[in-house]
């Protein structure tokens, strides 16, 4: 997964490169920095020592020494004064900077803390955007593996209207707290489909229950033994996409694309499959059409499901925003 957001210690994350949030001298503080120069051991600061200090926005690079990455790269976050004294361009350039020094050092991982969230006092919400921005802007171009490392629940903070609205949908629709009968739910979705297909396309006919005529019985033969490989080629074909456009916008490791590309029976995880589904920008049946090739589907009875749908139903397909949102509920990522 090119990009993940975790909870954990930084300096126990494995990754080429693990950065540092550092103050100007680079000769250590409290915080990322003190945990990190403690994990690392005195000869970090020793080279740190000949670096000569570090402006705000840039970032210099350090062997790992006793930290489980071969690089620690430091780099200097603003402090907030408010947002009008630059502080978003620099802290911008802390992640860009650092990814730039990652890819010159042939790094294939890296791992951020989130900058200026701490002592620096910038707003968790707008350090998280910020952080998210530039991650994302530099993937749009580059084959990396980020990870954004929080040590607090708190650090991801959606904003409180997202919040609110996902959770609302949540109460509405997660099946655990609305227990419906399994075939309550079943036959009410399917009498819905009955009622579209048969009040708008023909007179209601006495259908025997059993009797399933609506679309999903009468599929499309050319596509019915299509696997999902061959099924979401024919998607990217039939949008005029690249394989780079949707892999970068599914999250989905240039790797893992290319092994799907390779293979027509390939079986994703769900995770991937759903990526998939938002990157190629679905609609709800679509997705579903999709998923079943897997074997899947979105189910009312699992929280990151009902998250998903909550998206794919405002046709927000934004995987970084989805992807905060799943974190921000304890629920796993999209994408591999
Ligand atoms: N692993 C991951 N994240 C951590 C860890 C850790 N071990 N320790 C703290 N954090 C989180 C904080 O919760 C915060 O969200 O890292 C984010 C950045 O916090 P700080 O370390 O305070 O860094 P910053 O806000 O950039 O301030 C830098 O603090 O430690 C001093 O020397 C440093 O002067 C510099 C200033």
């Amino acid at each position: 997964m090119p990009f993940k957001i975790i909870r954990n210690d930084i300096t126990k994350v494995r990754a080429d490169a693990i950065v540092n949030a550092a103050n100007s001298s680079l000769l250590g503080g409290g915080g990322v920095d003190g945990a990190i120069h403690r994990a690392a051991g005195p000869r970090l600061l020793a080279e740190c020592r000949q670096l000569g200090g570090c402006e705000t926005g840039d970032a210099k690079i350090t062997g790992g020494y006793d930290m489980p990455c071969r690089y620690i790269i430091h780099t200097v976050g603003p402090i907030w004064q408010g947002g009008g004294h630059g502080e978003p361009e620099q802290l911008y350039s802390c992640y860009k900077t650092s990814l730039r020094l990652a890819e010159e050092y042939g790094c294939e991982s890296i791992a951020f803390p989130l900058i200026s969230a701490g002592v620096y006092g910038y707003p968790k919400d707008k350090a998280l955007d910020i952080a998210l921005s530039a991650i994302k802007d530099h993937l749009d171009e580059h084959d990396i593996d980020v990870t954004l490392v929080v040590f607090d629940k708190q650090a991801v903070v959606l904003s409180r209207e997202l919040t609110d609205d996902v959770r609302s949908y949540i109460d509405d629709n997660y099946a655990e707290k609305n227990a419906v009968p399994r075939s309550e739910a079943f036959m009410g979705k399917r009498s819905a489909r009955f009622d579209r297909k048969f009040s708008m396309s023909m007179p209601t006919a006495d259908i025997a229950e059993d009797t399933c005529l609506c679309e999903a019985a009468v599929p499309d033969l050319s596509k019915l033994d299509e696997s999902f490989s061959e099924a979401l080629l024919r998607m990217i074909d039939e949008r005029g996409l690249t394989d780079p456009q949707v892999y970068k916008k599914a999250n989905i490791d240039r790797r893992l694309f290319s092994k799907i590309r390779s293979d027509k029976e390939y079986r994703p995880s769900k995770a991937t499959a759903v990526a998939f589904a938002i990157a190629l920008e679905l609609d709800m049946d679509e997705t579903e059409s999709l998923l079943g090739k897997a074997g899947y589907t979105l189910s009312n009875s699992i929280k990151a499901d009902v998250i998903i749908k909550y998206f794919i139903e405002r046709a927000d397909y934004d995987i970084y925003t989805i992807n905060e949102t799943l974190f921000s509920f304890d629920q796993a990522l999209i994408g591999c």
